[in-house]
């Protein structure tokens, strides 16, 4: 790499964060850390998405219950991230629109908007000597974390971040080599080759805290099987689906 400064040099740094101290972020922190979020670029400026900022140790529990990460219980702060098009209800309600958000569009415009914001919040807090790890499987139960979590119509839960300041940090993970995910011009596809040698350097990485299953297994518990259907169920019953 050429080019490098502070900033690049955090980026490259980003592992993820499971195990946290005692140590609370201030209430300004995580205003400060939202706000960074908050900053990142989004759909039209429509800002498609909300952010519920958990602390209270009995609503963590209340997640943990049904999504139970360690990460959740013992964070500092869980910040899901909810995409949302029931503000747009009442901006076209006001304008006489006739609300038509159910599609794929819909979703991707507002999982995109948080996802975007949601790594801003991530790189803001390791600025700061905080970490923290995304989890993304409370998806696996939707409707329950909407409940729990008092979403409206037209909302969806999408992830949260369990922030923190680190107990210890993980050696950076290995990416996929640059040229099998990064083309010049036009898409290249690769071969099974690429990810027999990709395995080979997840199980390097991992070492001795290997879990038995090779990376390319990992995409088979993934997508060897019909999806979870929470999501569906749940966008279907926020009116989104
Ligand atoms: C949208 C999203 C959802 C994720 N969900 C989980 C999760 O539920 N549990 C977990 O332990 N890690 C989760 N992760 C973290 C990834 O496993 C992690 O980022 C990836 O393995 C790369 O490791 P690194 O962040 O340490 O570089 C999630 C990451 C993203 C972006």
């Amino acid at each position: 790499m050429t080019e490098q400064n502070e900033t690049i040099n955090l980026m490259m740094k980003h592992t993820s964060v499971r195990n946290f101290t005692e140590e609370k972020l201030s209430d300004e922190t995580v205003k400060t850390l939202i706000e960074a979020g908050r900053a990142a670029s989004n759909w039209k400026n429509f800002q498609s998405y909300s952010i519920i900022v958990v602390k209270s140790q009995e609503q963590k529990e209340a997640i943990f219950h049904y999504q139970p990460q360690k990460a959740i219980k013992n964070c500092s702060h869980y910040l899901v991230f909810v995409g949302d098009m029931n503000r747009a209800e009442k901006g076209v309600a006001l304008n006489g629109g006739d609300f038509q958000p159910a599609g794929i569009e819909s979703l991707l415009i507002s999982s995109v908007d948080a996802s975007v914001a949601a790594e801003n919040v991530l790189l803001a807090a390791e600025s700061l000597g905080y970490g923290g790890v995304m989890i993304g499987l409370i998806r696996d139960q939707s409707e329950e974390i909407s409940d729990v979590l008092n979403l409206p119509n037209y909302t969806y839960p999408l992830f949260g971040i369990a922030l923190g300041k680190p107990a210890r940090l993980n050696d950076v993970k290995p990416r996929l080599p640059y040229e099998a995910v990064v083309f010049p011009e036009k898409y290249i596809e690769q071969s099974q080759e690429v990810i027999k040698e990709y395995d080979k350097v997840q199980d390097d990485y991992a070492g001795a805290r290997r879990i038995g299953s090779t990376w390319s297994s990992r995409l088979v518990d993934q997508w060897g099987q019909a999806e979870n259907p929470s999501s569906t169920e749940n966008l279907k019953k926020k009116k989104l689906l």
